[in-house]
C-alpha cells in the first residue's frame, strides 16, 4: 500500500546532479581545454596517453586502452579474449542492454543466466551450468557498483582456461581485497558516459588489463587496426574508437577526485539505509568483509515500486528503474531464444527495483527528504 503525498513540494531532486560539481573544476578544466585547443591536439594526444597511465595505477594494472564508450570497451576486450563468430560470451540478463551488444558485435553468442536474488550479480552455479565447448568469455557485471562474486567466478573459468572479462561500467575504484574492478578478471571495461562515478563530458571509455597481447590489439582496433607506429600500415579491420584528447583531460582531473566521491556516494548510501531501515522494502545488499562496492545507484526493491515510484515523483524526487525489462525480454533479443520464466530471479528484479537520487554533492537535507518521502508513502 503506498501513499500519496498531501502536499506538493517545489524543489526539484534529481536523479543525478550533473552540474553540481562544475564550479569546484571549472577553472582546472578550463585551463586544460585551453591547453589542448590552443596547441589544436585532439586526438590521440598527450593527455590520452597520461590518463590511461594514470587509470591504469588507479586500477592497478599493467595497461589502460582509452576507447569511445563502454560498449565499445567490452567488444574490443572480448574480441581480445578470442569472442567472435562460432563462439558463446555468457553473462547476465539483469544489466544494461550495452553489455549484450557489445557481445553480439564480436559476432559472439551471448548466453544469458540468472543472477543471484540477494547480491543482484551473476549467479556462479548458473554460470558453471552454462558453460560449454563454444564458451570463449565470461561477462560478470559489477551492477550498481558491487563487485560480482569474483573468487567464486574465476574458480569456475579458471580450470577451463576460460577468461573473464569484467563489465566495470558501474564500478571504477570498487575493491575486492587489495584489487580494483578492472583488475579482477582477464580484462576490465569502463565506461565514461558523463552519469558514471568516472564520467566525461561526452562518451568515452576504457579497456584494462595485465595482458600486452589483449591490450596491443585493442590499441591497434581503436584506430583502425593500425600496426604500431605505423598509421598507414593496417593489420586488423579496426574502426574509429578513439576516446579524446579532451575528455581524457577532463578524466584526469576528476580521477584524482575518485576516491572521495566515491565515499561521498556510500556515505550517502549509509544515510539511506539508516532512514529507510524497518520499511516494508528490500534495501541494498551490505558490502562483504572483503569488499568495498561504490554505490554508483542506490537501488531498493519493492513489490510496490510503480505506485511508490508515482509517490516520490508528486514529492518532486526523481528516481530510476535500472532496468525494467531483463534483455532476454527485450525485442532485439528474442532471437536468442528465451522466453518469461526463464530467468525468474532477474524478471523479479525487474518488476521490483527503484533507484532512488545519489550523487557527489547531495546533501544530508536532500537525502532525509527522500527518506522521509518513502516513510510517508509506504506507511499507513
Ligand atoms: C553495465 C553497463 N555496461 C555497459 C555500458 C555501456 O557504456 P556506454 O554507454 O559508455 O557505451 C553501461 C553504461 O551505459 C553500463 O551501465
Amino acid at each position: 500500500m503506498v501513499r500519496r503525498a498531501a502536499t506538493v513540494v517545489s524543489d526539484a531532486l534529481p536523479l543525478f546532479d550533473l552540474a553540481r560539481r562544475w564550479s569546484l573544476e571549472r577553472e582546472d578544466a578550463l585551463a586544460a581545454f585551453e591547453r589542448i585547443a590552443s596547441a589544436g591536439a585532439f586526438s590521440l594526444g598527450k593527455d590520452l596517453a597520461a590518463f590511461e597511465a594514470e587509470f591504469a595505477a588507479f586500477c592497478g594494472t599493467a595497461h589502460c586502452v582509452g576507447v569511445a564508450n563502454g560498449t565499445v570497451a567490452l567488444e574490443l576486450a572480448l574480441r581480445g579474449c578470442g569472442a567472435g563468430p562460432g563462439s558463446e560470451v555468457v553473462t547476465v540478463a539483469h544489466t544494461f542492454v550495452a553489455t549484450v551488444e557489445a557481445i553480439a558485435a564480436t559476432g559472439a553468442t551471448p548466453v544469458l543466466v540468472d543472477i543471484d536474488a540477494a547480491t543482484r550479480t551473476l549467479d556462479p552455479a548458473a554460470l558453471e551450468a552454462a558453460l560449454g565447448p563454444r564458451t570463449t568469455a565470461v561477462v560478470p557485471v559489477h551492477l550498481y557498483g558491487r563487485p560480482a562474486d569474483m573468487a567464486a567466478i574465476r574458480a569456475i573459468c579458471a580450470p577451463r582456461g576460460v577468461p573473464v572479462v569484467e563489465d566495470a561500467a558501474q564500478a571504477h575504484g570498487a575493491r575486492l581485497g587489495e584489487r580494483r574492478a578492472g583488475a579482477l578478471g582477464t580484462a576490465g571495461s569502463f565506461s565514461f558516459y558523463p552519469t558514471k562515478n568516472l564520467g566525461a563530458m561526452g562518451d568515452g571509455g576504457a579497456v584494462t588489463t595485465d595482458d600486452d597481447e589483449i591490450a596491443a590489439l585493442v590499441r591497434s582496433l581503436r584506430h583502425h587496426g593500425s600496426a604500431p607506429g605505423d598509421a598507414n600500415r593496417h593489420v586488423y579491420a579496426g574502426g574509429t574508437e578513439r576516446l579524446d584528447n579532451l575528455q581524457a583531460a577532463l578524466l584526469r582531473l576528476r580521477l584524482r577526485l575518485l576516491d572521495d566521491e566515491n565515499a561521498q556516494r556510500r556515505a550517502i548510501a549509509d544515510r539511506y539505509r539508516a532512514g529507510l531501515r524497518g520499511l516494508p522494502l528490500t534495501l541494498p545488499p551490505e558490502d562483504a568483509s572483503d569488499m568495498t562496492s561504490v554505490s554508483h545507484l542506490f537501488v531498493i526493491e519493492t513489490d510496490h515500486r510503480d505506485a511508490l515510484r508515482a509517490a516520490l515523483a508528486e514529492d518532486g524526487i526523481a528516481t530510476g528503474v535500472h532496468y525494467p525489462t531483463p534483455v532476454h525480454m527485450q525485442p532485439a533479443w528474442r532471437h536468442l531464444g528465451y522466453g518469461p520464466g526463464d530467468l525468474p530471479t532477474s524478471e523479479r528484479a525487474a518488476r521490483r527495483v527503484l533507484s532512488l537520487p545519489i550523487f557527489p554533492g547531495m546533501d544530508n537535507a536532500e537525502v532525509e527528504r527522500v527518506c522521509a518521502a518513502v516513510q510517508r508513502a509506504l506507511t499507513i
